[in-house]
């Protein structure tokens, strides 16, 4: 069999599209904030979240009632038409959309639409119920002949939601399957349903998913601590690895009960020390909570600053504070370290407190 080479990856699609990106902006994605374009209450608010908050995403799939996918869909076109500083490369915050699945009568619809509207403000297309690099080989056909007939200049960006089992078992696939791949989320619902998982829950953890402590003195029937473990934790590091190998970015996706903030927080947080950028918000006040967790703390750049200075030029080792310091641990700090100075560009606040940061 004959593959294609690696050139080929880099010409466009069709004649007239714009020539795919070599690199993926690493644009700050702390919060994918997900809205229902076709319900007027949440459209009111977008205008006022826009520099609040990294990505505003319009919903057009699950959560949209059939009846309601057209109003979506315009109602999307005309938000993006109508709203400054919403999309495009220079933006703020973001504009993203999740399209129907591509076996829905309505998925095509929805990319011939946005794409000629709206391609220049769309920054990236969610792909749900991704299967297969086959899955993306199509949306990157179409888009590429979309936006030559557009006339657009930038390439519009996939993610795919990793929410099949297929899907899971072709993760790295589907990383790799187009130059266009901006990152995966991770669709816990969906991937529960399709791999026959029995929590009911969307995301988050499962009390009966837990590990206990042996017996005291073989007697089975006495007190013995019990802890929760994370249903998710496999998933996900499979995710960052597929993500991190191929330069693109992993993010959490739903956590469905808006009223336990706390546990939303650890599984927020278990996804970015894990490695994750992101994850979606579908609650204001997860909005937030995310924007806190995806932000290095200033503890954290504390240290990080200092291990940089100490480091030199960056071989060796150096002991601070009884700790053991080298070429690697270098590398851990400065991954803090420049995501910390890329927030900072968009977020006056974050800066503010990482700049009283005084480096002894
Ligand atoms: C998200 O789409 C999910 O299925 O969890
Ligand atoms: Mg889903």
């Amino acid at each position: 069999m004959s593959h294609k080479s690696p050139k080929d990856f880099f010409a466009p699609l069709a004649v007239g599209a714009p020539a795919p990106l070599r690199e993926i902006p690493a644009r700050p994605s702390r919060a994918i904030h997900f809205f229902d374009p076709s319900n007027p209450k949440m459209v009111d608010k977008v205008p006022q979240m826009v520099g609040t908050v990294d990505v505003l995403l319009g919903n057009l799939e699950d959560a949209i009632k059939a009846d309601n996918k057209v109003a979506a869909r315009e109602g999307l076109v005309r938000i993006a038409q109508e709203t400054p500083g919403l999309g495009g490369p220079e933006a703020k915050t973001q504009l993203w959309t999740r399209i129907n699945s591509l076996d829905s009568p309505w998925v095509l619809d929805d990319l011939t639409t946005l794409v000629a509207a709206i391609g220049d403000r769309l920054d990236v297309v969610m792909v749900p119920k991704v299967q297969g690099a086959e899955d993306i080989h199509y949306v990157d056909r179409l888009l590429a002949q979309l936006e030559a007939k557009a006339g657009l200049t930038r390439p519009i960006l996939v993610h795919a939601i990793l929410e099949t089992a297929r899907g899971m078992a072709n993760v790295e696939e589907i990383c790799g399957a187009s130059p266009r791949m901006q990152g995966l989320s991770l669709g816990p619902a969906d991937l529960a349903a399709d791999r026959k998982m029995k929590t009911t829950r969307v995301g988050g953890g499962h009390p009966g998913y837990l590990v206990r402590e042996d017996p005291k003195d073989g007697n089975v029937d006495g007190p013995r601590a019990t802890y929760q473990q994370d249903l998710w934790h496999y998933t996900i590091a499979k995710m960052v690895d597929a993500c991190a190998t191929h330069g693109i970015y992993p993010y959490y996706g739903p956590f469905g009960d808006i009223t336990d903030v706390v546990a939303a927080e650890d599984q927020f947080r278990n996804a970015f020390l894990l490695g994750c950028v992101g994850t979606w918000s579908l609650h204001p006040k997860q909005i937030e909570i995310a924007n806190r967790v995806f932000s290095p703390s200033v503890e954290d750049i504390k240290h990080a600053r200092r291990v940089v200075a100490a480091m030199g030029d960056g071989t060796g080792a150096v002991m601070l504070d009884g700790k053991m310091e080298d070429d690697a641990s270098l590398k851990q700090c400065l991954v803090l370290v420049e995501l910390a100075d890329r927030l900072a560009a968009i977020d006056p606040q974050l800066k503010a407190r990482y700049d009283e940061i005084e480096v002894d």
